[in-house]
C-alpha cells in the first residue's frame, strides 16, 4: 500500500510507519507538523519507504501536496495528545485534533481517497468505575483533550454517514513503549527513575490505566484498516490494568530505585479515575494483543535506557522548561 500517515512523526505513528515498512513492505508518506512532540529522528531507520512532508494537517496545500497523485489510505494520528497541556492551554487542542480532522476528511472525499482511519481513544468515554466501555458506550469526554478528540471522531462519522466515505475510527487505551515524549506517565517515571529525580504522583495514585503496547496497537490498526467494516468504531484496548502507584512501584524496582523517589502532588483538575476498554468487536477481526504488562515495560525501560541520544536533547530542551513550569520544580 501507498499509505498517508498523518502525525507520523510522533510515538504512535512512527511506531506504526516502521511496522507498516517491515511487516507490510508499505511506502508511507508521513505528513507532521513537527511540534514539541514529532521528530524525524524517529523515522530515521526506515531511509526511502519513508517521505516526510513537514506540514499542518489544518493546511489544505500541504494536505494535497501529501496525497500527491494518490494514497490508498489515510491514517490520522496527528494530534495534541496530553491532558496536562489541555488543561492549561486548550486552543491548539481545537485547531489540531477538530478542525485537522475536517481538512484531513474533506481532502479524503475530494481526492477519492478509498479509505480513513482516524486513531482516538477511551478517554472519549470518561470515566468508568465498573466494568468496561464497549463501542456502543456514551461519549463523555472530561478533559479539554478528550473532548476535542471527540469532536473529530463525530466529524469522521458525519463523513461517513453524510457522504459515505469509507470510514473506521480506532479507539487505543494508554500506549507505552520506545519514543514516547516523557510528558506522558511510564517514560517519565522511568527517565526521572534513571536520573534519581522524584517522581510526582497526582493525588493517591489510586487512578486506573488499562495498558497497551504501542506494537499492539500498531497490529490493532492494521487489523482495523484491512478488515474494519465502513463507518464502524473499534476499541483497542491493553491486556491488563493498574493504578499509577503500582505502575509506578514497578518501574522503581526495575530500575533499582527505593520508594523514597515517590512524591505525592496536588492532583490533576477533572481528573479521570479510570479507563477499561473493552476490545470484542477487534478481536472479532483476529486481534489480540501478544505483550504482557511486565515485559512490555521491561523492552520500554531498556529503550530508555540504551537510547540516551534520543531523549537527551528533549530533556535539555522544552521539556526542561514545561516540567519546571508545570510540576514547579527543576529537572535534575
Ligand atoms: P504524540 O504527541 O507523540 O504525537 C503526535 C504527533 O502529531 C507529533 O508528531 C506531532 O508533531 C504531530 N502533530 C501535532 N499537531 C499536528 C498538526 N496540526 N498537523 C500535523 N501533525 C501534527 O502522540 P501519540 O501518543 O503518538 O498519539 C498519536 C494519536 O494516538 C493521537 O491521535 C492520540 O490522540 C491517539 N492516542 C494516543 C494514546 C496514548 O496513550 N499516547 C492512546 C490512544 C490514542
Ligand atoms: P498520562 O500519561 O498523562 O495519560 P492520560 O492522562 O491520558 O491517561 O497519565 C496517565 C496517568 O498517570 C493519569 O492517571 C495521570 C497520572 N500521572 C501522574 O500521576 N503523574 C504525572 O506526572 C503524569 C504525567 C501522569
Amino acid at each position: 500500500m501507498r499509505l498517508l500517515i498523518c502525525g507520523g512523526a510522533g510515538f504512535i505513528g512512527s511506531n506504526f510507519a516502521r511496522q507498516r515498512v517491515n511487516d507490510h513492505g508499505d511506502e508511507v508518506v508521513v505528513l507532521d507538523k513537527l511540534t514539541y512532540a514529532g521528530r524525524p529522528e524517529n523515522l530515521a531507520d526506515l531511509g526511502a519507504a519513508a517521505t516526510l512532508v513537514h506540514g499542518a494537517i489544518e493546511d489544505p496545500a500541504k494536505v494535497a501536496e501529501a496525497i500527491g497523485e494518490g494514497v490508498d489510505a489515510i491514517v490520522n494520528f496527528a494530534a495534541e495528545t496530553h491532558v496536562d497541556r489541555s488543561i492549561s492551554g486548550p486552543d491548539a487542542f481545537v485547531e489540531t485534533n477538530v478542525r485537522g480532522s475536517l481538512v484531513l476528511l474533506e481532502a479524503a472525499r475530494t481526492s477519492g481517497v478509498a479509505r480513513y482511519v482516524q486513531i482516538s481513544t477511551d478517554e472519549v468515554y470518561g470515566s468508568i468505575a465498573e466494568g468496561s466501555f464497549t463501542e456502543e458506550s456514551p461519549i463523555v469526554p472530561s478533559s479539554p483533550y478528550s473532548a476535542s478528540k471527540a469532536g473529530g471522531d463525530l466529524l469522521v462519522q458525519s463523513y461517513f454517514h453524510t457522504y459515505r466515505l469509507e470510514t473506521v475510527i480506532c479507539r487505543g487505551s494508554n500506549n507505552y513503549g520506545p519514543y514516547q515524549y516523557p510528558e506522558k506517565l511510564i517514560p517519565l517515571m522511568v527517565l526521572n527513575a534513571l536520573h534519581g529525580d522524584k517522581l510526582p504522583v497526582y493525588g493517591d495514585g489510586l487512578n486506573v490505566r488499562n495498558w497497551l503496547f504501542v506494537e499492539d496497537f500498531g497490529r490493532g490498526i492494521s487489523h482495523v484498516l484491512a478488515h474494519g467494516a465502513p463507518g464502524e468504531v473499534y476499541n483497542v484496548g491493553g491486556p491488563s490494568e493498574s493504578t499509577n502507584i503500582e505502575v509506578v512501584r514497578e518501574i522503581l524496582a526495575q530500575t533499582g530505585n527505593g520508594e523514597s523517589l515517590i512524591d505525592y502532588i496536588t492532583d490533576r483538575p477533572g481528573h479521570d479515575r479510570r479507563y477499561s476498554l473493552g476490545s470484542e468487536k477487534v478481536r472479532a477481526l483476529g486481534w489480540e494483543a501478544q505483550v504482557g504488562f511486565e515485559d512490555g515495560l521491561k523492552r520500554t525501560i531498556d529503550w530508555y535506557r540504551d537510547n540516551a541520544a534520543w531523549w537527551e536533547p528533549i530533556r535539555s530542551g522544552e521539556f526542561r522548561e514545561y516540567y519546571e513550569k508545570h510540576y514547579g520544580r527543576a529537572l535534575g
